[in-house]
C-alpha cells in the first residue's frame, strides 16, 4: 500500500491521530530532527503578548465614525458606480467600508483559530519531537492571534462577524484531514501564504496605528510559519515520484481555487449590500463588469497581491509543473514570478516587528542580525 503521508523525510514522519502508542516508541526518542531548532529557537526573540501594553495597547483610540479605515480603492465593491452613487452620504460611506474591513478581520480571526487547531493537529501526527515541538511553538502563537484579533475586534465593532461557508469548509478540510501533506500545503503553505499577503497589503494601508501594530506584531509569527512549510518542500517535493506529484499539485489547485473564490466571490457578502440598502445581485452583475480579466490580471501584478504571493509559494516550492501551469498563468505572468526569486512579500515588515520586539524582551543584550527569509 502507498503511505498516504506522502511523507519522504523521517522528520515528516506521521501516524494516525489517534495512535498514541507509537510516540512511545525507545528509538524515536533519540532521533529527534534538528531541522528546525532554529526557528524553534527563534521564538524568544519575537515573543509578545497581546494582554501586556508593553507590546501593544487596545486603549488607543481611533474615530470608527468618521474615518475610514482603508482608502476607498482597497474596497472591491465601491470601484462600481452603484455602490458609489449610493453610498454619497460621508458618514455611511465610512460606516460601509469599515463594516467591509470588518469582514476580513472576521475571516483572519476565523483562519487564526483554524491555524491553531490545525497546529495542535499536526501534535498529535508527527512523530518526530523536533517537528512536535515546532508545531507546539506554533499552536501557541496562533492562540495569541487568536486572542489579539478577537480583542482588536471587540474595541473596534463589538462582535465579529460569521465565517462565511468556503472558509469554513476548507478549514474543516484540513483540520480533519489525516493526511500530513493535506494539512501543511493547505495550511503552512496556503492560509498562510494568503496571511502574509493580506496582512503585509492591510498594514500598508490601515489607518489605525493600533491595528497596525497587531498586524505587525502578527507578521513577526507568520513570516516562521509559512518557513516550516518551505522546509517540508524542500524535502519533499524532490523526491515525489509522478504520481505523487500529481495528488500534490491537485490539492495545492483546489485550496488556491477555494481561497480565490472565497475572497473574489461577492456572494457570500449579500447580508451586508442588503444592510446598507444595496441589491446584492446587483452589486454582483456591477462588479463583474468592471473586473474584466485585464483589470484582473492588471491588479495581480501588484506584489503585494495575496494570490500573486500564494503561486509563487507553490511555484518556488516546485509544486507547479505544466499541468496546472495554464491554470495559475490565467492569474499571473509565471516567467515573471519566476525571476522574482525567493523574498515573500511581508519578510521586510516582519523583521522590523522583529527589531521592536527585541528592543522590549532584550532591553539590555546585543543581539545578531535577523533574517526571516529563506536560508
Ligand atoms: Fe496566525
Ligand atoms: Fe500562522
Amino acid at each position: 500500500m502507498t503511505d498516504k503521508n506522502i511523507t519522504k523525510d523521517a522528520m515528516y514522519d506521521a501516524v494516525a491521530p489517534d495512535d498514541f502508542e507509537s510516540m512511545l516508541e525507545l528509538d524515536r526518542y533519540n532521533n529527534r530532527s534538528s531541522a528546525f531548532d532554529k526557528i524553534i529557537a527563534a521564538t524568544h526573540d519575537h515573543f509578545w503578548d497581546p494582554l501586556d501594553t508593553k507590546y501593544i495597547d487596545f486603549d488607543e483610540p481611533f474615530d470608527m465614525e468618521n474615518e475610514p479605515l482603508v482608502p476607498e480603492e482597497m474596497i472591491a465593491a465601491l470601484q462600481t458606480d452603484y455602490v458609489s452613487n449610493h453610498l454619497s452620504d460621508p458618514k455611511e460611506r465610512t460606516r460601509f467600508i469599515n463594516t467591509m474591513v470588518l469582514h476580513n478581520f472576521s475571516s483572519i480571526l476565523h483562519g487564526e483559530q483554524g491555524a491553531l487547531n490545525l497546529s495542535a493537529s499536526l501534535c498529535h501526527v508527527l512523530k518526530d519531537q523536533g517537528a512536535q515541538e515546532y508545531a507546539a511553538n506554533q499552536t501557541r502563537e496562533e492562540a495569541r492571534h487568536v486572542t489579539g484579533f478577537a480583542k482588536y475586534i471587540k474595541t473596534r465593532w463589538g462582535r465579529p462577524l460569521e465565517c462565511g461557508t468556503v472558509l469554513k469548509d476548507l478549514l474543516v478540510e484540513i483540520i480533519h484531514a489525516p493526511e500530513v501533506y493535506k494539512k501543511i500545503i493547505g495550511m503552512q503553505m496556503l492560509v498562510e501564504g494568503l496571511a502574509m499577503g493580506a496582512f503585509a497589503s492591510f498594514y500598508n494601508n490601515i489607518r489605525d496605528p493600533l491595528g497596525k501594530k497587531l498586524l505587525q506584531l502578527v507578521m513577526t509569527d507568520e513570516a516562521f510559519h509559512h518557513k516550516f512549510g518551505k522546509i517540508w518542500a524542500d524535502r519533499t517535493v524532490p523526491k515525489l515520484d509522478p504520481d505523487e506529484h500529481a495528488i500534490i499539485e491537485d490539492w495545492a489547485a483546489h485550496c488556491f481555487q477555494t481561497l480565490l473564490f472565497n475572497l473574489v466571490s461577492p456572494t457570500q457578502q449579500m447580508a451586508l449590500y442588503a444592510d446598507f440598502g444595496l441589491d446584492g445581485m446587483k452589486v454582483i452583475e456591477e462588479f463583474q463588469k468592471v473586473m474584466t480579466d485585464d483589470v484582473r490580471r492588471e491588479n495581480m501584478r501588484e506584489s503585494a497581491n495575496i494570490f500573486r504571493v500564494l503561486i509563487k509559494t507553490l511555484l518556488n516550492a516546485g509544486i507547479i509543473t505544466d499541468r496546472t501551469r495554464a491554470f495559475y498563468g490565467m492569474y499571473v505572468d509565471m516567467e515573471e514570478l519566476k525571476l522574482e526569486g525567493d523574498r515573500m512579500v511581508g519578510d521586510d515588515i516582519a523583521e522590523d516587528g522583529i527589531r521592536y520586539l527585541q528592543a522590549i524582551n532584550f532591553k539590555d543584550r546585543v543581539v545578531e542580525t535577523i533574517r526571516v527569509a529563506a536560508e
